[in-house]
């Protein structure tokens, strides 16, 4: 199964709600929410209050990206607001195992993640602890950015280890530069969770948009 999770981070953050309504429509598997802070990325984008609000309109699993700078800090206040899955930074992690444990002590399902520059070999004493690993396909901070092709490389790696260590449907999400001309190559490499910002919301049509990417990534 391929799960389409569009990030809000592109969306009209005037009518937020009638945007993810439509994405929902479109068939959205899951909504993206990305947090900056500023420090661990070049960029400040929503937080805490936007995803209570999200989590109270709609039951669509929120998928929260934190990229900031003490991810350990915030881990309770994020699972508490209403996040489903919380990703967290291995870069700004000081005992990995401990974060994804006690993300899930909240009943939310923990998720690491890696920056472009950083080995994907990292992440592997962690596949067991996590629910989700997040390949970064651009460097954090900005929506709108043309995939590093070279970051499908470490998808591709990270879906042989999985299958070595008989995970069958492991969740390998990627994110960045993912529209229709590259959703199947991203697929083919391995990824399952697929996320999608301006190629979903910088869309006229955003339902249309997801129905697209979906048809897209399931033909090749
Ligand atoms: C980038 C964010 C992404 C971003 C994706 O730091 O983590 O989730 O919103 O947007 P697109 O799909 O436009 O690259
Ligand atoms: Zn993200």
């Amino acid at each position: 199964m391929i799960y389409i999770s569009p990030s809000i981070l592109a969306s009209d953050f005037a009518i937020l709600g009638d945007q993810v309504a439509a994405a929902q429509a479109g068939g959205a598997n899951m909504i993206h929410v990305d947090v900056m802070d500023g420090v661990f990325v070049p960029n400040i984008s929503i937080g805490f209050p936007v995803i209570k609000s999200l989590s109270s309109h709609f039951s669509i699993p929120l998928d929260v990206h934190l990229m900031i700078d003490d991810p350990d800090r915030y881990v309770d206040i994020a699972c508490e607001s209403g996040a489903d899955i919380l990703t967290v930074h291995i870069e700004r992690l000081k005992d990995p195992a401990s974060t994804l444990e006690k993300i899930r002590s909240h009943g939310v399902h923990p998720s690491i993640s890696l920056s472009p520059g950083t080995s994907i070999e990292s992440v592997y004493p962690y596949i067991r602890e996590a629910d989700m690993i997040l390949v970064m396909t651009v460097e954090p901070g900005f929506g709108g950015q043309h995939i590093l092709p070279e970051t499908l490389v470490k998808v591709r790696k990270l879906r042989d280890e999985v299958n070595r260590r008989g995970l069958r449907n492991y969740k390998i999400e990627v994110d960045g530069g993912i529209r229709a001309s590259n959703i199947a190559d991203a697929v083919a490499a391995g990824a399952n969770v697929i996320v999608t910002g301006s190629a979903v919301f910088g869309d006229p049509d955003i339902a249309s948009a997801v129905k697209r990417l979906r048809d897209a990534a399931e033909t090749k």
